[in-house]
């Protein structure tokens, strides 16, 4: 990395440097090493949270099974996980352990644990481990680390600057304290969108509904919400001070007229529910969008569809639609995949084939992209 032009700073664990002398790695990366909390001759006080800001990515490596741990948990005892807990930047982490210790339920179960806090794997490879077995565990080569790091920061951050706001997810609409009315939207498409344009620089908001936030990287600011009601109120806030912003969410479009207090008690044969209109938050961001602003929404359709979107596009004064029908397979709701045809307001229409979500995003992304 010190090659690659990026100034480095190691920070160790006390056990790391049973194999490794300070002096080596001071040697290398042309730093002070930091080991404790303290400098042991000094008495100083070392910033574990400045480490955190200062870098623009943190690395772990090698991270074995007792370190993995402590982060899935929050443990704090040592200033490589006080430095990794104050960390806002991206973190990479390279599992490195004895076979068993790796396929472990516990060390998987870490794994999947620190992926869905945002962290970024560098997957352990097969090979000869420490102990004299082969097999996967291995720490994924150095020089495979290197260039992983530099593609990442490769990745040109065209977006940088641009403060973006994005909602995903389904809406709950309470019913009584018990019951509520909702979707089945599993917030992976707006998740993805979200994602890229993090991944592109921009300063991302996401307003997500009741789903879980796994898989959102870590530098993206996530308001939760329930009802269509919130997400209008958090998103008509946010978008002001946005450039530009994406709803993907799938915003109930009726909420019960009452709310009951008390579980509703099951009395008579029939129950009919009163329904009222919620608010349309993509329509009222179109209300109140400047012209520097850049606003599209999705349409989900069934039949149509492109009629459909084409007055959605206007009646909520977009820029551009993307529009999705749940006649294609490998789209919609909680699948992996999206098939999308985007419908710009100067009429143009572009379509893509099914793709997994990650990818779709990269498209809307780039299309986002030219208009900022
Ligand atoms: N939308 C919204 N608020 C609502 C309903 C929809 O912001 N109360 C947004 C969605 O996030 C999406 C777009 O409007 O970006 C279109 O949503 P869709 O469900 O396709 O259409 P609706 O406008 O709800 O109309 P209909 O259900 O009649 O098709």
């Amino acid at each position: 990395m010190i090659k690659s032009g990026a100034q480095v700073k190691v920070v160790c664990t006390p056990n790391a440097l049973d194999f490794v002398t300070p002096l080596t790695l001071s040697t290398l990366s042309k730093n002070a090493i930091y080991s404790h909390f303290f400098v042991k001759e000094t008495g100083e006080w070392v910033n574990h949270v400045e480490l955190g800001k200062w870098a623009d990515a943190m690395v772990i490596a090698p991270c074995t099974a007792n370190t993995l741990t402590k982060m899935a948990n929050g443990y704090c005892d040592n200033l490589l996980l006080a430095s990794y807990l104050s960390a806002d930047c991206p973190v990479f982490f390279a599992p490195a352990m004895d076979l068993d210790m790796y396929l472990h339920p516990t060390t998987q179960q870490n794994i999947s644990d620190l992926l869905r806090f945002g962290n970024i794997e560098l997957p352990a490879v097969e090979g000869e481990l420490a102990s004299g077995l082969v097999g996967k565990g291995r720490m994924c080569e150095p020089e495979d680390i290197a260039h992983i790091m530099t593609s990442y920061f490769q990745k040109e951050k065209t977006l940088s600057g641009k403060t973006i706001l994005v909602n995903a997810g389904p809406t709950y609409e309470k019913l009584d304290p018990v019951r509520f009315i909702g979707n089945y939207s599993s917030g992976k498409m707006g998740k993805a969108i979200a994602n890229e344009l993090a991944s592109r620089g921009a300063s991302v908001n996401l307003v997500l509904g009741p789903v879980t936030t796994d898989g959102i990287a870590s530098n993206i600011r996530i308001v939760q919400i329930e009802s269509a009601q919130e997400m209008y109120q958090a998103c008509s806030e946010i978008f002001t001070t946005c450039d530009a912003a994406i709803l993907s969410a799938a915003v109930a479009d009726y909420r019960p007229a009452i709310q009951e207090d008390h579980k509703i008690k099951k009395k008579t044969e029939d129950f009919n529910l009163e329904m009222v209109k919620t608010i349309d938050v993509l329509k009222s961001l179109g209300e109140i969008k400047r012209n520097n602003q850049i606003l599209a929404g999705f349409a989900l359709e069934t039949q149509n569809k492109y009629e459909n979107a084409l007055s959605k596009l206007a009646q909520k004064n977009l820029d551009f639609i993307i529009l999705n029908s749940m006649n294609d397979t490998g789209a919609g709701f909680g699948k992996e995949t999206n098939k999308i045809t985007i419908l710009e307001k100067s009429g143009k229409k572009h379509t893509f084939d099914t793709k997994p979500k990650k990818d779709v995003a990269i498209d809307v992304v780039n299309l986002l992209a030219t208009y900022l």
